[in-house]
């Protein structure tokens, strides 16, 4: 079995806010990611697939057909976008970015046996840096 593991970029603004709390309970959980006009990130976005070689080509994955499927459903309509205000899934929920790798690794797995087949590769962890020293990571087995 190989692991094989793309990196990928987008920008977008977010502002951390939980509609069921109060103002200050807001600004002293979230700090100044809760400041009203938001802020942004480029986010690094690393998938992670995996599977056996194809015994034809030697590769474990197609990256082209990767690149096609993130392209589509991940960098596509989040690039350049507030997060709040513009993607469905945070109508509601904090576009923290717990809550982005999430929402990228259901899209991804959503569209995942279109794009590749039924059973290899299969895709593998989901990890996202929203600044150098803050990374998040979800493993796909694990997010319905
Ligand atoms: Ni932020």
């Amino acid at each position: 079995m190989y692991y094989v593991t793309r990196r990928y970029g987008f920008a977008a603004s977010h502002r951390l806010h939980a509609p069921q709390l109060s103002a200050g309970e807001n600004a002293r959980l979230y700090g100044k990611c809760n400041n009203p006009y938001g802020h942004g990130h480029n986010y690094v976005v690393e998938v992670s697939v995996r599977g056996p070689a194809d015994e034809r080509t030697g590769r474990a994955v197609d990256i082209g057909v990767l690149d096609d499927l993130v392209r589509r459903e991940v960098l596509a309509p989040f690039d350049h976008c507030n997060l709040n205000a513009e993607i469905g899934a945070f109508q509601g929920v904090v576009p923290t970015s717990e809550n982005l790798a999430i929402e990228i690794c259901r899209r991804l797995k959503g569209n995942w046996s279109a794009a590749f087949g039924v059973e290899w590769p299969r895709l593998h962890n989901i990890r996202i840096a929203e600044t150098d020293r803050n990374i998040f990571e979800v493993k796909a087995d694990e997010i319905e």
